[in-house]
Parts: structure tokens; sequence; C-alpha cells
């Protein structure tokens, strides 16, 4: 990597891509598994469905397709970026980092790589630390992924936290430019008090894993709902804004929001407390969920690819989530948009391979419970309306033998 000189210098977004698992778990799936149905989760959420990774995926695997994705997007070759930052809590494994898988996977051959932990808010963190590295001049092309294998670690007899989670990748390259544009302000919180509101008890230093954690299944994410509600309706606007206004620009100058896919009432909250329109708001949380540190980089591939973004306009990503974090950053759009759906198709998911350890061999990764769900025939295919108010119920559903 470079050293840094103090050159003024700014950091655009090239290149993006996503990955989401081919299986879907419907709202109704999930009533076979617990003690719920699709019209609460659709009113309290509005989530319909989700995706679940396949045994043979790991959270590098897919971060790896969606980061190809975004290099082709940019139109340049693995060996360019100088820096990856991969935002996650479900790491393939504690070491080494899952940055590390991804550079290998890829076929890099230069880049320092790192992973980020700050839950949900791990992508904007991550995003906001490569803009850094490159105005800084220490990098000149930065890989910011964010990917969750979030099916792994919940409790499926927990109807308050499984129903809400899912699986997928997303990832874009931030390139140094001396033009104004990309990354403008940046705004990040971190607030102890709400540590133990979403968390994962065992595993760590404090309680490393042992048949007596599994016992009490403190290997899964425990979560205070209501609480993070609070937090989340209360500090996403106010990052938001903050972002905006460190930018020099006025909510109303922000042609899309891109908020963390958590709630549609969140997302509701956000537009309310900015005193904008739905309109401004992306959303994609009816298709999968809550992603994690993989859900503002999703929705802001499919934002730019289904045409919501043009050249100039002004973007804001905003994320909270566990410790607790918020973070908000203020992109002034400069890339063809057109260039996303070529990226997308120029890489297969089946050309990508993680180099797996010699002589070992993980368990069966998937837990029983999805396993047998996912074993059944019929999943329901549910046409893929947004949940936006105001727009048309989804279409009548067909059950597929
Ligand atoms: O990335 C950050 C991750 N976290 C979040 O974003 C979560 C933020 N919190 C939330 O989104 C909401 O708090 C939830 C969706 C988790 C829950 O919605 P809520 O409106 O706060 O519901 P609640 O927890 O107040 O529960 C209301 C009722 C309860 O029953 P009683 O006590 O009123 O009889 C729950 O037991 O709904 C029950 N309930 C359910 N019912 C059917 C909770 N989960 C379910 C369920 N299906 N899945």
């Amino acid at each position: 990597m470079n050293q840094p000189d103090p050159q003024q210098r700014y950091a655009h977004v090239t290149g993006w891509g996503r990955y989401v698992p081919s299986q879907v778990l419907t709202n109704h799936d999930l009533e076979r598994m617990v003690d719920t149905n699709d019209e609460w989760i659709v009113a309290r959420t509005g989530i319909r469905e989700r995706r679940v990774a396949a045994a043979h995926e790991t959270t590098a695997s897919m971060a790896a397709v969606a980061s190809l994705r975004a290099i082709r997007t940019a139109g340049l070759e693995p060996d360019d970026i100088d820096l990856i930052l991969l935002a996650t809590l479900t790491p393939d494994y504690w070491m080494p980092s899952t940055a590390a898988l991804v550079k290998e996977a890829i076929g890099n051959t230069k880049a320092a790589a790192m992973d980020v932990a700050a839950a949900c808010s791990g992508f904007v963190y991550a995003y906001a630390s490569a803009q850094a590295y490159i105005t800084s001049g220490m990098a000149r092309h930065v890989l910011v992924i964010g990917a969750e294998l979030l099916t792994r670690f919940l409790d499926y007899t927990d109807r308050s936290t499984c129903i809400l989670f899912g699986d997928g990748a997303g990832a874009v390259v931030l390139s140094a430019s001396d033009e104004r544009g990309g990354g403008l302000g940046i705004e990040m919180t971190t607030d102890p008090q709400g540590a133990y509101m979403i968390w994962l008890p065992a595993g760590g230093a404090k309680a490393p894993p042992s048949a007596g954690t599994i016992a009490r299944g403190e290997h899964y994410i425990r979560m205070e709902g209501k609480e993070t509600y609070r937090f989340a309706t209360k500090t996403m606007a106010t990052t938001a804004l903050e972002s905006v206004r460190r930018s020099g620009l006025d909510p109303s100058d922000i042609a899309l929001f891109i908020p963390h896919q958590a709630n549609i009432r969140i997302v509701e909250a956000v537009a309310k407390g900015l005193d904008l329109p739905m309109e401004r708001m992306f959303v994609n949380l009816d298709k999968y969920g809550n992603t994690s540190a993989a859900s503002v980089p999703i929705a802001l591939a499919e934002a730019v690819n289904e045409g919501r973004v043009q050249v100039g306009d002004n973007v804001v990503l905003v994320a909270f989530g566990a410790g607790f974090t918020s973070g908000a950053v203020t992109i002034q759009w400069t890339t063809d948009p057109a260039r996303g759906i070529a990226g997308d198709a120029a890489v297969s998911p089946h050309d990508v391979t993680v180099r797996l350890p010699v002589d070992w061999d993980s368990v069966d990764p998937i837990p029983d419970a999805l396993a047998a769900i996912m074993a059944q025939p019929g999943t329901v295919d549910v046409p893929l309306d947004d949940v936006v108010p105001g727009e048309p119920e989804p279409a009548h559903r067909e059950v597929h033998a």
C-alpha cells in the first residue's frame, strides 16, 4: 500500500455487485416451524421471504461472487484492488479473516485484507474506512463488502428472531479521483448502552463454545426487539441528516435513501423523520429480510441496476445495528448505472470457489429445523412486489409442486 499524502482526493463508487442464494424461505415456510403467520410478519416487518445459503455456500463464497461482479462493473481486474474490507458478523471462521479467503477466491495477489465488525452498520463503517484510505492517498481501489450467512446462527424455536434474517452479499469498488464526487459527508455513532440488545452470547472469549453453551442455545442470535426498534427509529433519521448536513446538502437534495433493510416500519420512520415521501426510500426487505451488513450494499446494487440512481444524483446509505452502532454516508453518484447489469452477467457463481482446508471436513452446516423445511417440496412462489404503502397488493399466489 502507498504512504499517506496530503493531496485532495475523492473516493468514487466505480463498481457494485450483489449475490443472493437461490433458495427461498417464505413466511409460509416459517409457519411450519414456529407459531407465526404470514399476516403478522408482513404487518409487523414488511418481510415476505428471505434467502437461505445452500450447504456448499459460505459467507466468503457469497462475498466473492458479489466482489467479482463489482470489480467487473468497475472495468477492473482483481489485482487492481489494493485493499479489501469485509463487513460481517457471520465470518466463515474466527480466523483467518473472511476477507483473506475472499482475496484468494477472486484471484487478487496484492491487496491487504481484513474484516470489519460493526454488525448491521458494518458495511457503512467499512465504506467510511475505505473512503479514509483513499482520500489519505493510502489506497487507490478499495473493495468494500458486506456479507452474511445469518440463517446458521438463528434459533428456529424463537419466533421473534428467526423470521427476520436472511443470507446474501453485496460489494462496491471505491476508486480514487481528483474530480469532486463520490462519498461526501460521513456520520458514525456507537452507543455501548445497547451492547446486550442484540448479541450472540457464546463462542467468544467470555463464553468459549462448550456442550453447556450449546445446551443453553447461546450460539444463536438474541435480540430485545422493542429496544432495538426504539433505537433504530430514534437514530436512523438523525444519523442520515448529519451525513447530509456534512455534505453541505439538505434532505430535499437527496434523490434516494438506501436504508438498512430491517423493518418497513423503521424505514417509514426514517422517511417521516426526514419529512420525505416513501418514494425516496429504497425498499427490498420484502424479498430478502434483514441481511445485516449485506443489506445496504445489496439494496444499493439493486437500486442502481433498477434505474433508481442516475449520474449526478445524491444518494444516502444509512444503517443501524448491534452495538448499538449507526452510520451514514452521502454519495454523489458519478458512474454510468448501466454498467452494473453487464458486471453481474459477467460472473457466474459456478465459476467462483473458496479453497477448503486440507484434511478437514466440517459437519453439515445447515440447522436441522431449516434442513427439514428445505427438504420438503412446495415452496411458495411469491410475486416480489414492494411493500411500500400505496402499492398494489401482491397477486394471487401459486404453489408449485
Ligand atoms: O438489524 C437490526 C436487527 N433488529 C431489528 O431491526 C429489530 C427491530 N425490532 C423489530 O423490528 C420489532 O420489534 C419486531 C419485528 C422484532 C417485533 O415487532 P413488535 O411490533 O415490536 O412486536 P412485539 O415484540 O411487541 O410483540 C407483539 C406480540 C407479542 O405477543 P403478546 O405478548 O402481545 O401476546 C409477541 O409474542 O407479537 C408476538 N410475536 C409474534 N407473533 C407472531 C413476536 N414474534 C411473533 C411472530 N409471529 N413471529
